[in-house]
């Protein structure tokens, strides 16, 4: 019997952001059980050096390696661009990222091949989603936009509020008349604001949710590694899901249960102390 099978997915994210992710393994992998750390304490990632939300990213990453993984997922754009190439190499599971997956579908559905890419400013800085897509297909045009208010407004529960459609209205005018037929929401937080989204970009523009993408790949791995849980393995053992936040954990508990439609969810309190992640107390753990 292969022990590693029943041990959860690990998920991480600088907030609320990989939530979105999240939902997408609830639905297209109900039978695995999940971990998630938020570190909301230090949110947003975005205007962070690489240097330092490596750093951050790390200590994510071992925190719930301690917890025990079967395969940990960067939830996170940003951590994605800083960390991914140097996690993979040093784990001994498989890791997997967003931005490749988002690239890979965005290339799959453009017709006129011009694609559009917001993200935070550190994901467009380090310019990697139009590297990706351009190493695949070169005759692709890619228009790349920092939309930094959005996380902040995701993480302040105002997704649908009159500031909200403001500040995507201005932040996505820079796509007008670039004729993208084709646009990534390249941070995890941003599909929470999709409906926004779509409205102003207008019903012939195709939205990439990264998390619905990297799902695809996860799934395609746990099976290839044979790391899956069958429907049967869910009813010897059912799939369990614990949230962690380095933020105020009852706000925490507030989301999930909105978002994910999850009625007292396991929500453990962590603080940070120097470069670890410590849990310090836990709400409704089984
Ligand atoms: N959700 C993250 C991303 O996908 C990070 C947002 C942030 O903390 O700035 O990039």
């Amino acid at each position: 019997m292969n022990v590693m099978k029943d041990l959860p997915i690990g998920f991480i994210d600088s907030g609320y952001g990989g939530l979105t992710v999240v939902k997408q393994s609830l639905k297209q992998l109900p039978n695995e059980s999940i971990i998630y750390l938020g570190d909301n304490a230090r949110c947003p990632y975005g205007p962070r050096s690489m240097e330092e939300v490596k750093d951050y990213i790390w200590q994510l990453t071992r925190f719930l390696l301690k917890k025990g993984i079967k395969m940990l997922v960067i939830a996170c754009n940003t951590g994605t661009a800083a960390a991914l190439e140097e996690i993979r190499q040093t784990l001994d599971i498989p890791v997997v990222g967003v931005i490749h997956p988002g690239s890979r579908a965005a290339i799959e559905r453009t017709e006129n091949n011009h694609i559009g890419v917001i993200g935070t400013q550190g994901t467009i800085a380090s310019n990697l989603y139009e590297r990706v897509m351009k190493d695949k297909a070169d005759y692709l045009q890619v228009t790349s936009v920092a939309c930094p208010s959005f996380v902040q407004l995701v993480e302040d529960h105002q997704l649908n509020s009159p500031l909200a459609w403001q500040q995507v209205r201005e932040s996505l005018s820079a796509f007008d008349q670039t004729g993208i037929d084709t646009l990534v929401m390249g941070c995890t937080h941003y599909p929470h604001l999709k409906p926004l989204i779509q409205a102003v970009m207008g019903q012939g523009v195709t939205l990439i949710d990264s998390g619905v993408e990297t799902l695809n790949e996860v799934s395609m791995l746990l099976d290839y590694f044979g790391l899956s849980r069958s429907a049967k393995d869910a009813q010897i053992q059912p799939p369990s899901q614990h949230f962690y936040t380095t933020g105020d954990a009852k706000q925490f508990a507030q989301f999930v249960t909105a978002w994910l439609e999850q009625a007292e969810p396991s929500i453990g309190q962590c603080q940070i102390e120097g470069d670890e992640i410590l849990e310090v107390s836990h709400r409704n753990a089984e």
